[in-house]
């Protein structure tokens, strides 16, 4: 009898809990596994023209456990398809799990490099993480390199907690960032090589000034705007004020990187997305020049209502980054996402002047782009109410507070098990304050003032709340352009 290879019984494994799987918050358009546990994205490439993403996940469950490589592709950022588990721990040296990495195309074969992770204590938090590399020609089938582990050890400015390798090419040769963290100070370390096998360690590239975090997750290093971009996914940075809400943050630092000298001057800490649910982002350089970035639609020991219907974890929808002048990232949807527009719902609503505006609008997946005045605006707040009920009992707020110039996402009546609120100060360039909103089964993703204020959040709503509505409160705001779709739900049209 031929034994079964790990992936075949992961497999196995996600097609019966595929079968047991309860779909109300399944989403429409964002990026899941066919079932159970997903976290970070992984390995992010174009790669023979298609549009490759993998994912940490647990086949086997619907909570993190030792952790595969879930693998989707795309011809155009819109429509994906599910392939074959691309890796399962099968070596002592990923015993416990094959770990977050990412992809590159060297020279016709697809190149992972990933973090082969080894519980040595689990409950005092002691691993022994290494960087390990798996190729493929067809773009589906993963040989781990006998060489592995390819870095095996960490240098002597981290520790066992060494993951997460961010791989790119500059004038012929790879280069590697690395999160790490020695005592409670997390940080980036590089490295070089010429074949992707042998490597050089040049030293930390940055770490936390003692405010920025214990361990710096998921590091990525480009360049853009002419200047380059560490972003990073800090652990155990301190809430302050209406900052730093969610347990962990990802964030970015913009500074100047030379290569001869590898000097990263850097300036200061600033998160990407003010949401609930943004993790572990990840980038990559499409063939249009465009960097884009896709993030875990979820926080580490959050709620996640859905692990009781056999699934947990998604992904953002693919965003476009840009550095603004002044030194800002912004992000905006990719405009493929057009595509997914089925119907334009043509809605004659030009002001708001009350607390509750209906517009009889009932669906689940919706993209909506308004336009709203400021210029005689007497309302001190705004915005839009999205999968309400008749009764008022539920409900997600989108809005925008006047006096304060902030943006806000109310979850308090969102549905099953999640709450609280994010905000988002807005520093708008004129008198017009445009949201352009992606709502899904079980997300919403805002996007504001040139994709500078970013808020993406899961909600779980009962599937008969589907009510859309419009408020202003103690006043008056004039909309100025309004446009509402309902999008198709890709994995149905698949199906
Ligand atoms: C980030 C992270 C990574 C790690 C992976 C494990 O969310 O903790 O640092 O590689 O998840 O699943």
């Amino acid at each position: 009898m031929l034994t079964k290879t790990k992936i075949q019984q992961a497999e196995e494994a996600l097609q019966n809990a595929k079968g047991k799987m309860d779909g109300r918050y399944r989403l429409g358009y964002h990026i899941m596994a066919p079932a159970n546990w997903i976290n970070d994205p992984n390995g992010l490439i174009q790669y023979k023209g298609e549009y490759h993403v993998f994912y940490q996940h647990h086949p086997y469950d619907e909570n993190w456990g030792p952790m595969h490589w879930g693998h989707v592709k795309s011809k155009d950022l819109v429509h994906w398809e599910h392939l074959p588990i691309a890796l399962a721990p099968t070596e002592t040296y990923e015993k416990d799990g094959c770990f977050s990495g990412s992809a590159v195309d060297d020279n016709g074969v697809l190149t992972l490099i990933y973090t082969g992770n080894i519980f040595v204590d689990r409950e005092k938090d002691i691993v022994d993480q290494s960087q390990c590399i798996a190729t493929s020609t067809d773009g589906i089938h993963f040989t781990k390199e006998t060489e592995n582990p390819v870095i095996p050890k960490h240098p002597e400015e981290g520790s066992g907690h060494f993951r997460d390798p961010k791989v790119w090419k500059h004038e012929g040769h790879w280069y590697m960032v690395l999160g790490t963290r020695k005592e409670d100070i997390g940080k980036v370390v590089l490295y070089k090589s010429k074949d992707l096998r042998q490597w050089e360690y040049l030293g930390v590239l940055a770490e936390s000034d003692g405010t920025e975090g214990y361990m710096w997750e998921c590091p990525d290093f480009f360049e853009i705007g002419g200047k380059h971009v560490l972003l990073f996914s800090p652990q155990g940075i301190e809430e302050e004020g209406e900052k730093y809400q969610n347990l962990f943050q990802t964030g970015y630092i913009v500074g100047d990187f030379n290569y001869e000298t590898l000097e990263f001057s850097r300036g200061e800490f600033k998160e990407l997305d003010y949401g609930h649910d943004f993790y572990a982002v990840q980038t990559f350089l499409d063939d249009h020049g465009r960097r884009i970035a896709i993030g875990w639609m979820d926080m580490w020991e959050s709620p996640m209502p859905t692990k009781e219907h056999g699934w947990a974890g998604a992904l953002t929808l693919p965003r476009e980054l840009f550095l603004t002048p002044d030194g800002n990232m912004a992000m905006n949807p990719v405009s493929e996402l057009k595509m997914l527009r089925e119907k334009s719902i043509d809605l004659s609503i030009d002001k708001l002047d009350s607390e509750s505006i209906d517009t009889g609008v009932k669906e689940d997946l919706l993209e909506i782009k308004v336009d709203f005045s400021l210029k005689d605006v007497t309302a001190d707040e705004f915005g839009l109410k999205l999968r309400c009920n008749e009764e008022g009992t539920e409900e997600t707020v989108v809005g925008f507070d006047v006096t304060s110039s902030k943006l806000f996402i109310d979850r308090e009546k969102s549905g099953k098990g999640v709450s609280g609120v994010r905000k988002s100060k807005v520093e708008l360039k004129s008198d017009t304050l445009s949201l352009h909103l992606y709502l899904d089964r079980s997300s919403v993703e805002v996007f504001a003032n040139d994709g500078l204020n970013v808020m993406t959040s899961r909600i779980y709503p009962q599937t008969s709340s589907l009510g859309l509505q419009f408020y202003a409160k103690n006043g008056v705001v004039q909309i100025e352009d309004l446009n509402v779709w309902k999008l198709k739900d890709i994995w149905k049209e698949s199906e």
